[in-house]
């Protein structure tokens, strides 16, 4: 009897140090995995910083929540906007020259990751109000020398202006001492360094007469392209075709024959260099752009 009791209290006795060391064990092995999953949380929060110290990856995240969060969209629609965002899809990292200023600028300076984005703009105040919550986009401002008032008279007179002519528009648009009236020559001269692959022209405003217009734009465009070195062509994207100005600067400078897509108010040409071009099929002779 004494040695069954013994026998049962020795049991219990080895149950119970069985299942303290099982305790004991249970705690060190929960410990343990404790320690590595805590370890591989800091791994991947290590991991995480090191990828928000890249800039350019920050800014897309940045970009994204900015529009998740904004109820005010850009004012191309998506089939206009898609129009350039497979121009760049193809092209990107690029030289993207953007006039204008506006609720798109993030989104297209994302979409040209590690490319050069350049914005121009005519209004001090809505540059400092975009830059407010978009610190990194690398926009200056511009000022325009004309009035859409004057564009009938412009493009009239240019062709009576040598210095407005093709054949002498190697790169006219650097040369200050230059007659041509359209010719933009007090861009930021980051603009004139480069050779631009995309051009969009969503500005300046030319829906009032005494504001700029986009004649200079469209102009100084198609003589950027023209002077182009590089292979490619230069890709100029041009909004509000639906007005009349625009309308009929795209179609003496940048040509119905190199339009290769129009979708709602937008035009996409396609500009060939003209630097190994003597003639341009014989219209530079004549003096004309297209
Ligand atoms: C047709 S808008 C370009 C808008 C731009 N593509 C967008 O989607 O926001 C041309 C010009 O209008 C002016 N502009 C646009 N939105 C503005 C605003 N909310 N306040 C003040 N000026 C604005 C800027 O001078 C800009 O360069």
């Amino acid at each position: 009897m004494l040695k069954n009791r013994n026998f049962y209290s020795d049991k219990l006795w080895f149950f119970v140090a069985v299942a303290i060391a099982g305790l004991i064990a249970g705690a060190v092995l929960i410990t343990s995995f404790g320690n590595v999953s805590q370890h591989s949380l800091l791994c991947s929060l290590a991991g995480s910083y090191k990828r928000i110290g890249d800039s350019t990856q920050n800014q897309q995240l940045q970009t994204i929540l900015h529009y998740a969060t904004s109820r005010v969209v850009p004012q191309q629609s998506i089939s206009e906007i898609r129009v350039s965002f497979d121009v760049l899809q193809s092209l990107s990292p690029c030289n993207f020259l953007i006039f204008g200023l506006g609720h798109d600028s993030l989104m297209w300076s994302s979409f040209n990751p590690r490319g050069t984005t350049l914005f121009l703009e005519e209004d001090s105040k809505w540059i400092q109000s975009v830059l407010k919550d978009a610190s990194h986009l690398n926009a200056h401002h511009v000022v325009y020398p004309t009035h859409l008032s004057q564009a009938d008279e412009l493009i009239k007179s240019y062709r009576s202006e040598p210095d407005c002519l093709p054949s002498n528009t190697k790169s006219p648009i650097t040369n200050v001492h230059t007659q041509c009236k359209l010719a933009l020559t007090s861009l930021p001269k980051e603009v004139y360094d480069k050779e631009w692959d995309l051009i969009m022209i969503d500005a300046p405003k030319g829906y009032y007469p005494e504001a700029p217009g986009r004649m200079g734009a469209i102009y100084s465009a198609v003589v950027m392209a023209r002077a182009r070195m590089r292979p490619g062509v230069t890709h100029v994207f041009l909004h509000d075709v639906d007005r009349r100005v625009e309308k009929m600067f795209a179609e003496e400078f940048l040509c119905k024959k190199y339009l290769v897509k129009a979708v709602g108010r937008l035009w996409h040409f396609e500009i060939p260099s003209a630097v190994n071009d003597t003639g341009n099929g014989g219209a530079t002779t004549t003096g004309s752009f297209c």
